[in-house]
C-alpha cells in the first residue's frame, strides 16, 4: 500500500541531493574532475574496518589506484561540485538478505567525518547490538535516515538534533521497549516516520508527539503495542491534518481510542490501515467524511453488522479490506449498498473473507474495475451468479469454504483472461470442463479441493505453466497421473493431490522441484494409489506427505539428500521395507517423522539422535528390533514417541525419563521390553498417554507415578496434539499448517485411532505384563485419568477405596490379576464409567449402587460390566 509513498520520499531525498549538486562553485568553473575527499575516503575505510563483510559486498572500497575515487564505491555518491559525500546507501535488498549477503559488525563513529551527508541508509543488515550510534545525531545535514531492520540499538534520543530530517525509518531497530518520544517532537520537518515493530508500550506521549509533527504525511506504527490514546486528551492538541498515509495496524487499539482522532484528520487521508486492532461495534458512519480515501483496511477486529450505505458514495475508494471480523447480513445487501453510488466504478478490491455473510451472490456485473473478490469462509450459498463471469479484470477470486452448489462450466471463465488466483475449495461445486479446454487465463494459485471434477485427470491443467500453488485434493480423480504433470510448472511450491485414487509412479522429484524456490516446497499426495520406489525428494521441501499409498522398496534415497529444510516427513502406511537409513545428521530441522505401518526391519540407527528438533517420532507397526540406542536421548524436544508393535527388547531405558521430559505420549506397547519400570519415568510431568502394555515388564508399579502432573488435571484446553509451522507459498502468502498426531489406543475392546480428541485423553496402560505387588495408592492422585488398564498382570492386595477419587474414568480394567478382598463401594462415585472389568480376581461382594453403574442406560453409554460367578461377585 505504501510502496508508492516510499518511492515518493526517496525522490524527495534524491531531489535535495541533486539540488546541492547543481549549485555552481569555483571547482566547477575550473572543470577539474573532483575525486573524493581524502579525509572522507579514510573515514569510510575506517568505517569499513569495523564491519564484517563476509560476502565482499564492499569489495569496491579500497585504497588501490583503481579504487581511489570513493565517489565510485558501491553505495556512495558525492556532490559533483564539492566532492563531498552526500549519499551513503548500504541497504541490502530483500533478495540478498534472503541469501544472507548482509553486513555485520558495528557502526563506527568514523562516519562523523562525512559532514555533508544528506542521505544515510544502513537498512536490512545484521549489525550487532552496539548502541546505535548516538553520534548519528551530529550529522546535522541529514534529510534521510533509514535504519530499518537490523540495527538493534538503544533508542537514539540523540537524533533529536537532526532538525532537518524529512525521512526517518527505524522500523524493527530496537529490541527493547522505548520510553518517552519527546525527542521526536523537535524533528519539525519530518514527512515520513516509521517506528514499526518497536515496543512503544511505555511511550505514553506518542500521540502528543505525533500531533506536533505538522509536516507528517506518512506515519507507520505497525505492531508497536501502542498504549491507547485517552479520548479526552485528543482535543487539547493542534492535530496534524497533513497525514495522508496512516498505518496503526496490529496494536490492539480499541475503537474509543482511535476514532475521535481519525475523524479529525479525515479529509486528507488517502491510505488507512487499522487492521488487527480491537475495533468493536458497527463500522462508524464517520468514515464517510474521509472523502479522499483510496484504501481502507479494517481487517482482523471485532466489527459487527453490515457494510454501511455510505461506502457506495466513496468515489475514490479502490481497496476495501474487511476480512476476519464478525460482519454479517445478506451478501446481496452488501452489494446493493455498494452499487448505489460511484464506488462501483472505482472499487478494485473487496476483501470480506472470514465473516458471517449469508445468502447468494447477486448480480455483480457493474463492478467493472474489480480485480480481487475475496469472499472465502462465510455462509454464502446458492449457485454462482453468471454475472461474475463479466468481471473481466478479475485477477483473484476466492469463494472457498462456503456452501455454493451447482455446476461451473467453461463459459463461466471465458472472459476471465486476467485471472491469476482461483480458490473454490470446499464447496459443493461440480466443475464441467472438457478434456480439450484451453482456458483464457494463466493461473498462479489454484485450489479446487473437494469440488467434484473426476474421474479423469484434468488435461486442461497442462496449459497452466506458471502455477505456484495447486490443490486438487479430494476431487474424485481415479486415473493415472500423466507424464507431463511433473514438468508442468517450474514455479510450483505447493502441491496437494491427496485423497484421490491417483495411480502411477513418481519421477525424480528432486530434479523438478529444484533449489531455486524460496520458502520451501510442500508436497502432499497422501491417500492415493501411487506405487513403486520413492525417488529422491526435493531437499528444499518443508512438508512431504506420501502416506497411505503403495510405495515399496527401501528409503535409502534419504542418504543422497544432504543439506535440507525438511520439517514434516510422513511415509506411513506404505509397503516400505529394509533398514532405516543411518544418515539423519542432515535432518535436524525435522519436526515430524512418521514411518509407521510399513515393513522396516533392523535396528534404530544411532544417527537418529541427531534429530534434535524432532517433536514426533512414529515407528509404530514395523519389524524393528534391538535395544533403543542411547543417542535418542538427544531428541529432547520429543513430545510424541510411538515405538509400539515392533520387537524392541532390553530394559526400558532410564534416559527416557531423564532426557525426554517433554513427552506427552509414550507408547512402547507390544514389544519385548523386560525388567522393572524405571523410577526415572516419573520425571515425565507432561505425559498424558503412557502405554507399556504387552511386554514382559516385571516388578512393582513405582510409587512415584503421581508425578505425572498432566494426569492430575481434570481438564485440558486443547483437544488435539499437533505441531504447526507456517507454510509459505510465494510470493509472500502462506498459511499455518498444523500436523495432528494420531495414535492407536486399545480401549473398550477394540483398537481405535485418536486424532481430533487425542489431547483430551489421559491414559495409563500397563496391561499384559508381569507386574506384581499392590497398586500404589499414589496412582489414585491421577484424577485426570480417563483410562486405567492394569489387567493381565499378577497384581495383588485389595482394591483401595480411594479408587473412587478417579472421577474422570471412562474405562477401568483390573481383570485377570490376583486382587482380593471386597469390591470397594466408592466405585459408585465413578459416574462417567463406561467400562468396568474386574473379572478373574479373588474379589467378593457386590458391584455397588451408583448412578452410572446402576442405570445401565445403554443408549447413553456402552455399559459392560463383566463378572465372574465363580468368584462370588454379585451384581445388584
Ligand atoms: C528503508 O529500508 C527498508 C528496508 O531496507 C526498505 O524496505 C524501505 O523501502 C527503505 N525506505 C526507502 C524510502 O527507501
Ligand atoms: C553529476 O554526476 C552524475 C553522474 O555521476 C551525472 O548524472 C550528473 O549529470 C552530474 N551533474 C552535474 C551537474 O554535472
Ligand atoms: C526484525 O528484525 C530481525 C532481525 O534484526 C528479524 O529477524 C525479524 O524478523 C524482524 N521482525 C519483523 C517483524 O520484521
Ligand atoms: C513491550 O514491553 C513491555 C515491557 O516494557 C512488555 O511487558 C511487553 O510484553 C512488550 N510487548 C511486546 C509486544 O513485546
Ligand atoms: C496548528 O497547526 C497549524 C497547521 O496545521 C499551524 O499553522 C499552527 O501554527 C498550529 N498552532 C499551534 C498553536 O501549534
Ligand atoms: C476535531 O473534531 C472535533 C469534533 O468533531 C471538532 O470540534 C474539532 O474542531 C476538530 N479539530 C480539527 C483540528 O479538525
Ligand atoms: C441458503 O441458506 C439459507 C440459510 O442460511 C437457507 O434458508 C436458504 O434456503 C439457502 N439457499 C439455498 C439456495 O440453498
Ligand atoms: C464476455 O464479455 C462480452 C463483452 O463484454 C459479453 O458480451 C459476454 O456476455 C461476456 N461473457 C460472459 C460469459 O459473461
Ligand atoms: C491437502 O489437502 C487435504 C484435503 O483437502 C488437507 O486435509 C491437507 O491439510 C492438505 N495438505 C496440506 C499440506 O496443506
Ligand atoms: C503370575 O505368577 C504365577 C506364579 O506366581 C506365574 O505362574 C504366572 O505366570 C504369573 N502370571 C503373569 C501374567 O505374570
Amino acid at each position: 500500500m505504501s510502496s508508492k509513498l516510499f518511492l515518493l520520499f526517496e525522490n524527495i531525498a534524491l531531489f535535495s541531493v541533486l539540488f546541492f549538486q547543481l549549485k555552481p562553485t569555483i571547482a566547477d568553473s575550473n572543470k577539474k574532475t573532483i575525486k573524493c575527499i581524502d579525509e572522507e575516503r579514510e573515514a569510510l575505510l575506517t568505517f569499513k574496518q569495523s564491519l564484517v563483510d563476509e560476502h565482499g559486498v564492499l569489495s569496491s572500497w579500497g585504497r588501490q589506484d583503481d579504487k581511489i575515487d570513493c565517489c565510485k564505491w558501491r553505495g556512495v555518491r558525492c556532490s559533483n561540485t564539492t566532492g563531498h559525500i552526500k549519499v551513503l546507501n548500504l541497504r541490502t535488498s530483500d533478495k540478498e538478505n534472503a541469501q544472507r549477503k548482509v553486513l555485520k559488525g558495528t557502526i563506527s563513529p568514523a562516519l562523523l567525518e562525512l559532514h555533508d551527508i544528506r542521505h544515510l541508509d544502513l537498512s536490512n543488515n545484521h549489525f550487532s547490538a552496539s548502541p546505535v550510534p548516538k553520534f548519528l545525531g551530529s550529522l546535522s545535514k541529514l534529510r534521510y535516515l533509514n535504519l530499518s531492520c537490523g540495527t538493534p540499538s538503544e533508542f537514539p534520543r540523540k537524533l533529536r538534533d537532526l532538525s532537518g530530517l524529512e525521512y526517518l525509518n527505524l522500523e524493527n531497530s530496537s529490541l527493547f521497549s522505548v520510553g518517552s518520544l519527546e525527542w521526536l517532537s523537535r524533528l519539525y520537518s519530518l514527512r515520513h516516520l516509521d517506528l514499526s515493530y518497536i515496543n512503544l508500550t511505555k511511550s505514553s506521549d506518542w500521540f502528543q508527539v505525533v500531533a506536533k509533527l505538522h509536516s507528517l504525511k506518512t506515519l507507520v506504527l505497525r505492531s508497536c503495542a501502542l498504549p491507547p490514546i485517552n479520548p479526552s486528551f485528543i482535543w487539547h492538541f493542534n492535530l496534524s491534518t497533513s497525514i495522508e498515509n496512516l498505518d496503526l495496524s496490529d496494536n490492539n487499539l480499541p475503537s474509543s481510542s482511535v476514532y475521535p482522532w481519525l475523524f479529525n484528520l479525515s479529509r486528507n487521508i488517502l491510505y488507512l490501515d487499522l487492521g488487527s486492532n480491537s475495533l468493536r461495534g458497527s463500522i462508524p458512519e464517520a468514515f464517510q467524511h474521509m472523502v479522499s480515501l483510496k484504501s481502507l483496511d479494517l481487517s482482523d477486529s471485532e466489527l459487527e453488522g453490515g457494510i454501511p450505505k455510505f461506502f457506495g458514495n466513496m468515489c475514490s475508494l479502490q481497496k476495501l479490506d474487511l476480512p476476519q471480523n464478525k460482519l454479517s447480513g445478506q451478501f446481496s445487501q452488501v452489494i446493493q449498498h455498494l452499487s448505489g453510488g460511484c464506488v462501483v466504478n472505482s472499487l478494485e478490491r473487496l476483501y470480506l473473507s472470514y465473516n458471517d455473510f449469508t445468502g447468494p451472490v447477486p448480480h455483480l456485473g457493474g463492478f467493472s474495475s474489480l480485480e480481487a473478490l475475496m469472499l472465502g469462509v462465510n455462509r454464502l450459498n446458492g449457485t454462482i451468479d453468471k454475472s461474475l463471469s463479466q468481471l473481466s479484470k478479475l485477477e483473484s477470486l476466492s469463494l472457498r469454504m462456503n456452501s455454493f452448489t451447482g455446476v461451473i462450466s467453461e463459459t463461466f471463465f471465458s472472459n476471465m483472461s486476467n485471472l491469476q488466483m482461483l480458490d473454490l475449495k470446499e464447496n459443493s461445486l461440480t466443475l464441467k470442463l472438457s478434456h480439450d479446454w484451453v482456458p483464457p487465463f494463466q493461473l498462479k494459485w489454484l485450489s479446487l479441493a473437494s469440488c467434484k471434477m473426476g474421474p479423469h485427470f484434468p488435461k486442461w491443467l497442462q496449459t497452466q505453466n506458471q502455477l505456484v500453488l495447486l490443490d486438487i485434493s479430494n476431487v474424485g480423480i481415479s486415473d493415472s497421473i500423466p507424464d507431463w504433470f511433473w514438468d508442468l510448472s517450474s514455479e510450483l511450491s505447493y502441491l496437494n493431490l491427496s485423497n484421490n485414487h491417483i495411480k502411477g509412479k513418481l519421477p525424480e522429484l528432486s530434479l523438478r522441484f529444484d533449489g531455486t524456490r524460496s520458502g520451501g516446497t510442500s508436497i502432499d499426495i497422501n491417500s492415493n494409489h501411487f506405487e513403486g520406489p520413492i525417488p529422491p525428494l526435493p531437499s528444499n521441501s518443508l512438508f512431504l506427505n506420501l502416506s497411505k499409498n503403495k510405495f515399496s522398496g527401501s528409503v535409502s534415497f534419504l542418504c543422497s539428500i544432504s543439506e535440507n529444510t525438511w520439517n514434516f516427513l510422513d511415509l506411513s502406511s506404505n509397503l516400505l521395507s529394509g533398514g532405516l537409513p543411518d544418515c539423519w545428521l542432515h535432518f535436524d530441522s525435522l519436526f515430524v517423522l512418521n514411518l509407521a505401518n510399513n515393513r522396516f526391519s533392523g535396528q534404530i540407527p544411532d544417527s537418529m539422535g541427531f534429530l534434535n528438533n524432532i517433536r514426533t517420532l512414529n515407528l509404530h507397526n514395523n519389524r524393528l528390533t534391538g535395544e533403543l540406542p542411547s543417542s535418542l536421548r538427544n531428541c529432547s524436544q520429543l513430545r510424541v514417541l510411538d515405538l509400539g508393535k515392533n520387537t524392541f527388547f532390553g530394559e526400558i531405558p532410564t534416559w527416557i525419563g531423564e532426557s525426554l521430559q517433554n513427552l506427552i505420549v509414550l507408547s512402547l506397547k507390544s514389544n519385548n521390553f523386560h525388567g522393572n519400570i524405571p523410577y526415572q519415568l516419573c520425571h515425565l510431568g507432561f505425559i498424558q498417554v503412557l502405554d507399556l502394555s504387552f511386554n514382559i515388564i516385571s516388578g512393582k508399579i513405582p510409587k512415584c507415578f503421581n508425578n505425572f502432573s498432566a494426569m492430575t488435571y481434570e481438564r485440558c484446553s486443547n483437544p488435539t496434539i499437533g505441531f504447526g509451522k507456517y507454510i509459505l507459498v510465494p510470493p509472500g502468502t502462506g498459511y499455518y499448517y498444523k500436523y495432528l498426531v494420531n495414535l492407536l489406543l486399545t480401549w473398550k475392546g477394540s483398537e481405535n485411532e485418536y486424532k481430533s480428541t487425542l489431547g483430551l485423553v489421559r491414559c495409563l496402560d500397563l496391561s499384559s505384563n508381569k507386574l506384581d505387588g499392590a497398586i500404589p495408592e499414589e496412582i489414585m492422585d491421577l484424577v485426570g485419568l480417563i483410562a486405567l488398564n492394569l489387567s493381565r498382570n499378577n497384581l495383588t492386595g485389595p482394591i483401595t477405596p480411594k479408587i473412587g477419587e478417579l472421577t474422570s474414568l471412562d474405562f477401568l480394567d483390573l481383570s485377570r490379576n490376583l486382587f482380593s478382598g471386597s469390591i470397594p463401594s466408592s466405585l459408585s462415585q465413578l459416574s462417567g464409567l463406561g467400562v468396568l472389568d474386574l473379572s478373574y480376581n479373588n474379589l467378593s461382594g457386590k458391584i455397588p449402587l451408583g448412578t452410572q453403574l446402576q442405570s445401565f442406560n445403554a443408549s447413553v453409554y456402552e455399559i459392560l460390566v463383566k463378572f465372574d460367578l465363580f468368584l462370588h461377585i454379585l451384581v445388584q
